[in-house]
């Protein structure tokens, strides 16, 4: 059977690095996109000479590298740390809007799977805990956090409105706080569980 051809945008960062080697791990061809706002290279460097692997450097925001074929785009490409998005408020905007698009249209083109990584921040203060898929969140447009919380929530929007509207499968993953090797130390992450 041919080998699934994934997109990974954001794969040089500390999730999407993890992703890229378990997705090589089952067999997939990875296509790592990043532009290295806030990822590494160190991050995928063990995997540069591996069967399958290849790392594009290049900007979500901006029209994308054209590709063969594309079966999956899992798309991660946005500054995460709450220190990253404070001191890049635009580029975390465009990564949630203008990247998702392009993402999404990658997608749609070679008629692939999307699975967006969101975050729990879209409940943004939440008044309901645990917080269920069911509930809609307690967010600020105008707030310190608003440039990455509403990102996401028209990053999900976009890929809702994609599913109605062009019939693309797609997934939305509302990660929560995730740690493990590869965090850069310091990065901001604790203070969103302080
Ligand atoms: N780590 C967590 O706890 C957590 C929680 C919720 C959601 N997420 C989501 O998971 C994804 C990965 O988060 P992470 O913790 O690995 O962060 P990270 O900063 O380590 O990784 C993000 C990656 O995206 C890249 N990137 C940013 N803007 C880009 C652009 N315009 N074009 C191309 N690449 C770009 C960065 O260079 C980096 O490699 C993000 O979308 C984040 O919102 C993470």
């Amino acid at each position: 059977m041919a080998h699934t051809s994934t997109l990974v945008t954001g794969g040089a960062g500390f999730v999407g690095s993890h992703l890229c080697e378990r997705l090589l791990a089952l067999g997939h061809r990875v296509t790592c996109l990043d532009n290295f706002a806030t990822g590494r290279t160190e991050n995928v460097a063990h995997l540069l000479d591996t069967d399958g692997f290849e790392l594009v450097e290049a900007d979500v925001t901006e029209p994308l590298p054209a590709a063969d074929r594309v079966d999956l785009v899992l798309h991660l490409a946005s500054p995460a740390s709450p220190l990253d998005y404070a001191a890049l408020p635009i580029e975390t905007l465009r990564a949630g809007s203008l990247g998702t698009l392009n993402a999404l249209g990658v997608a749609r083109d070679h008629g692939a799977r999307f699975v967006l990584a969101s975050t729990s921040e879209v409940y943004g203060d939440p008044l309901v805990h645990p917080q269920p898929e069911t509930y809609w969140g307690n967010t600020n447009p105008i707030g310190p956090r608003s440039v990455y919380d509403e990102a996401k929530r028209f990053a999900e929007a976009a890929t809702v409105a994609h599913r109605r509207t062009h019939g693309l499968r797609t997934g939305i993953a509302r990660i929560f706080n995730t740690f493990g090797p590869r965090m850069r130390p310091g990065d901001g992450l604790l203070r969103t569980i302080e």
